[in-house]
């Protein structure tokens, strides 16, 4: 696509699905409820996994809801203006998501007891992804070469701004009992414990054979399958077909095959520059 960016609170967005007003009607008039849960993540983390896991956890397993209904409606992004008109369909308990930065995020979470379900993944795995699906998607003038993008996205001059200030300004919320951060590497190594996790966080109990329904509906392969949550439904002006698909790999360590030693290695150098403050470990390897 070709545009140009535009900034709200110093973070760049893109014209189409966001606009000030929409922006500012996200930061301060939307109201989170009590019972609402929020997905929030730098795009390509996970989240449409985490929207799946989370729709097969409150239907206790039963895959008909997740077969029927688009995963963006069930899940809406509640600041994006299609999003925003979404939303009033969405039953409570609602889960809803978010890309949004900590410091322009709802006010009304704050003073409210939603929980917060932060996915994080490899950043080097986030940005092959993001690469290929910057290609596709109406969101992200398209990458001119990996080398260019590289450095874009290092410097957090993409949509959403950066990867490095999206986790360091949402990990100030770590020790917050509303917030659960947990990464795309462990759903990877062990779904069904993440799964666990996840439940006891929003406090609904599943017994063993239901746990190994949302297991097994929300594997890589069923949702590839599944047209509701595949997004081979989007329309084409939001989305090229014929340029990649959305459920891609889906595996950790992507990075390997597409990195140089050097492009790593520079990559690891501004990790540590922008990460030092942190003091941080993360589980991103498998
Ligand atoms: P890849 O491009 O590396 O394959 P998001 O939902 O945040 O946009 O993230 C999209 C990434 O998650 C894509 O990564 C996609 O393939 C992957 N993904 C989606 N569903 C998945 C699943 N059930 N298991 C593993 N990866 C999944």
């Amino acid at each position: 696509m070709s545009f140009d960016y535009f900034l709200y609170k110093g973070v760049r967005f893109s014209p189409g699905s966001f606009s000030e007003e929409v922006l500012n009607f996200a930061e301060n008039e939307f109201q989170v409820l009590d019972d609402d849960v929020y997905i929030v993540t730098y795009p390509k983390s996970g989240t449409n996994w985490m929207i799946e896991i989370l729709s097969l956890i409150k239907e206790e397993g039963d895959p008909t809801w997740c077969n029927n209904v688009l995963i963006w409606l069930r899940s809406p992004w509640y600041e994006t203006k299609e999003g925003q008109s979404q939303i009033k369909d969405v039953s409570r308990p609602r889960v809803l998501t978010s890309h949004l930065p900590y410091h322009i995020f709802a006010k009304s979470f704050f003073t409210s007891k939603a929980k917060i379900i932060y996915v994080m993944r490899n950043p080097k795995d986030i940005f092959v992804s993001l690469f290929h699906f910057s290609k596709i998607i109406c969101h992200y003038k398209d990458p001119e070469s990996f080398e260019d993008y590289l450095e874009d996205f290092l410097q957090g001059n993409l949509l959403y701004n950066s990867w490095f200030d999206h986790v360091k300004g949402w990990m100030q919320m770590r020790h917050n009992s509303n917030f659960f951060f947990i990464t795309y590497e462990e759903l990877k190594q062990d779904l069904r414990a993440c799964v666990q996790r996840i439940c006891k966080f929003i406090g609904k109990e599943l017994d063993e054979a239901k746990i190994d329904l949302v297991v097994k509906h929300s594997s890589f392969k069923a949702m590839k399958e599944n047209k509701m949550s595949n997004y081979s439904l989007a329309t084409a002006d939001f989305l090229d077909h014929t340029k990649g698909t959305f459920m891609r790999k889906g595996i950790s360590g992507d990075w390997k095959n597409h990195f140089t030693v050097a492009q790593s290695e520079y990559f690891d150098k501004v990790y540590q520059e922008k990460m030092k403050d942190l003091n941080m470990n993360f589980f991103w390897e498998e």
